[in-house]
C-alpha cells in the first residue's frame, strides 16, 4: 500500500539552505510549498526544482502575517495539509553594536523573529487540526558561542528568540504531538555571504572547512523525522562551539 505524501513548509526556499532543503524533501518524495519575497527568484526557484515535481510557491515577507496563512492555505487546498514546516528564511549582518540604528534592529525582529513567529502560528493552527506535526527551526551557533570578528547583535538577539521558540514550543506544544527544533547552523556556503571569503573562515572548526548546503538539509530531515526528539538545538558546524584555534 503506498503512504499519502506529506508536505512541508520552507520559508526563504528561493537561495541557498531553504532552496537545497527543498530539493533534500522532494527528494525524499514530499510535496513542498516554497516562499520568498523576490517573485522573480521564487518562480525560477521552483522552475530549477523540477515543473513536474509537487511544488506550490507563495511570493511573500513572512513578517506580515499573511504570507503564513497563504502558504498553509496552498498546501491545505493543493495538498491536503501541512506536515512540516522549516522556518529558514532570515537575514544577516555584521555591524558593531553601536552602529546600530532603530530601523537597523527592526529589519530583523520583522523577518528573524516575527517572520518566523507568524508562519509559526499558521503552521501550528493547521497542525493541531491534524492531530500533529514538525517544526524545523534555523538558528546560528553564533547565539550559543559570539565571536568578536563578526559582531552582529542585531541579528543575534533575534536569532536567539528563535532558539527560545523553539524550546518553549517544544514545551507547550508537545501534548499536541507538534515535535519544535532547530539546527545552529555554522558558516555555510550560501549566497548570504555575498562577496566575502567564506572559506576564511575554515580555520575556526573542528573539521577547518566550512559547511555545505546538503549538510543542513540532512540535518534538518533528520530532526524532523525523529520521532522521539523535541526542544533539541542542535549545532550543525564543523565543531565551531568546541573551537579550534
Ligand atoms: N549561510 C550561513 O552561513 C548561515 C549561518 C547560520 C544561519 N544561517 C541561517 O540560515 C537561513 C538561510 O540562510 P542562507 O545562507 O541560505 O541565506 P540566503 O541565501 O540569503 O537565502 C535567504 C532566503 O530567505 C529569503 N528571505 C529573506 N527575508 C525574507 C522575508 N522577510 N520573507 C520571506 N523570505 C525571506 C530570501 O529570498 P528574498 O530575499 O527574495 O525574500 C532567500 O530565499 C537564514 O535564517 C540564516 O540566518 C545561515
Amino acid at each position: 500500500m503506498s503512504r499519502k505524501r506529506e508536505t512541508v513548509l520552507v520559508t526563504g526556499s528561493s537561495s541557498g539552505i531553504g532552496l537545497d532543503i527543498a530539493r533534500g524533501f522532494l527528494e525524499k518524495g514530499f510535496n513542498v510549498v516554497l516562499n520568498a519575497r523576490n517573485e522573480k527568484k521564487l518562480s525560477e526557484a521552483a522552475r530549477v526544482l523540477g515543473q513536474d515535481n509537487p511544488i506550490a510557491w507563495v511570493a511573500g515577507d513572512i513578517g506580515n502575517k499573511e504570507t503564513g496563512e497563504k502558504m498553509v492555505r496552498a498546501a491545505v487546498d493543493r495538498f491536503g495539509g501541512v506536515n512540516v514546516l522549516v522556518n529558514n528564511a532570515g537575514i544577516f549582518g555584521v555591524k558593531p553594536f553601536l552602529e546600530n540604528s532603530e530601523e537597523d534592529l527592526d529589519a530583523f525582529i520583522h523577518t528573524n523573529l516575527k517572520g518566523t513567529y507568524f508562519v509559526s502560528q499558521a503552521a501550528v493552527r493547521q497542525m493541531k487540526k491534524q492531530g500533529g506535526g514538525s517544526i524545523v527551526n534555523i538558528g546560528t551557533v553564533l547565539v550559543l558561542h559570539p565571536t568578536a570578528s563578526l559582531p552582529a547583535t542585531a541579528p543575534l538577539v533575534t536569532k536567539g528568540g528563535v532558539h527560545a521558540l523553539t524550546t518553549s514550543l517544544a514545551s507547550e506544544l508537545a501534548a499536541d504531538n507538534i515535535r519544535v527544533n532547530a539546527v545552529a547552523a555554522g558558516t555555510i556556503r550560501t549566497p548570504l555571504w555575498g562577496d566575502a571569503d567564506v572559506d576564511s573562515f575554515s580555520g575556526t572548526t573542528l573539521m577547518n572547512r566550512v559547511g555545505e548546503v546538503g549538510e543542513i538539509t540532512e540535518a534538518v530531515f533528520n530532526l524532523a523525522a525523529s520521532s522521539f526528539t523535541t526542544g533539541v538545538i542542535l549545532p550543525v558546524d564543523g565543531g565551531y562551539v568546541h573551537g579550534r584555534s
